[in-house]
């Protein structure tokens, strides 16, 4: 990242919350879930783009407030149920307790995917830090032969992960595909853009090759283009895959893909906690940050 950019974004602690609001609101679709099921509404009838709502909040640190995530996602599943959206969820497995005991944890989302099941519906396993990489993928393997409406998330930029999707292909697991969020040191991740490109590109020829369904989550054209050639010359139905990005960015990119007749899935993140979530979107998007840091200067934002 170019030097003004770290500047700016090491700065964002210190600019008003509600002045970072004004500016992450394009990527939160509200605090509130009726909030997020009316941009749902929209996005499903406006745009014909599916949804994945995120109750946002990782932190935890009892097992009460870990019930508690648990509870909203429940919530959130009945919702999109009686008003008949197209959006499934996704969840952060520390948001269940994946810090405090595996095994509650697991118990946690058990129960979320059974709620999930009785509606048809399904819950995809965000991936978190790398401390996090091999138990996400523990708990997944665990609960996959009895839950078949689980997908997880794997990262680019990790080496391990082509190891990762060698074990996941043999049970033709349903794995969002991204170039992962989290700063991680150069022995276990790839650092250089082109590098974590190529892994990604080799790592859905994978992923394709063994028929497992794959969401396509980036917003990077290299890789919008290589995975649309790469559809093309495998011959693939449209129900094989589909694209994904976030509420907020580069909805142009989103326009097009729909237009060209592939499916596409918004993140449609909400919750009290935006706070963490809008300041990691800054940080990928220093451009959006500098505006935020520009505003403190003007009045009236
Ligand atoms: P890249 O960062 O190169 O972005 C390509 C272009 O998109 C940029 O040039 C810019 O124009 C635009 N852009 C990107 N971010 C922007 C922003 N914040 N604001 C405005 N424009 C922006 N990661 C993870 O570790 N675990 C996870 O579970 C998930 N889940 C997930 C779900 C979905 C649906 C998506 C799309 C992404 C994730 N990610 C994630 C995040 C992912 O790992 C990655 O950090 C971002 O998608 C950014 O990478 P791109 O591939 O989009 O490329």
């Amino acid at each position: 990242m170019h030097l003004l950019n770290r500047l700016v974004v090491a700065s964002l602690p210190a600019v008003p919350r509600p002045v970072v609001r004004h500016f992450a609101s394009r990527y939160i679709a509200g605090d509130s879930l009726d909030q997020a099921l009316r941009c749902v509404r929209r996005l499903n009838a406006e745009e014909q783009v599916m949804a994945t709502m995120d109750v946002l909040g990782e932190d935890i640190t009892s097992r009460q407030e870990a019930e508690s995530a648990r509870r909203d996602s429940e919530e959130v599943l009945h919702a999109i149920a009686r008003e008949n959206l197209d959006s499934n969820l996704s969840i952060k497995l520390t948001s269940l307790g994946l810090k405090l005991e595996q095994g509650f944890c697991r118990e946690n989302l058990r129960q979320i995917l059974r709620v999930a099941a009785g509606h048809g519906n399904f819950v995809r396993i965000d991936m978190e830090d790398s401390s996090c990489t091999s138990d996400t993928i523990e708990i997944f393997h665990s609960l996959q032969p009895d839950h078949a409406n689980c997908g997880i998330v794997l990262q680019a930029y990790l080496r391990r992960t082509e190891a990762d999707v060698r074990e996941l292909v043999k049970t033709r697991a349903n794995v969002r595909l991204c170039k992962g969020i989290y700063k991680e040191p150069e022995e276990i991740a790839f650092q250089g853009r082109a590098e974590v490109q190529q892994n990604f590109l080799m790592l859905l020829r994978m992923l394709f090759e063994h028929e497992c369904y794959v969401g396509i989550a980036t917003h990077d054209s290299v890789l919008v283009d290589g995975a649309s050639t790469m559809i093309r010359e495998l011959g693939l139905e449209r129900t094989a895959y589909e694209f994904q990005m976030l509420l907020g960015v580069r909805p142009e990119l989103r326009r097009a893909l729909v237009r060209e007749g592939h499916r596409v899935r918004l993140y449609v993140p909400f919750g009290e906690h935006w706070y963490a979530y809008s300041l990691r979107r800054f940080k990928e998007n220093p451009e959006v940050a500098g505006y935020v840091v520009r505003a403190l200067l003007r009045p009236n934002v």
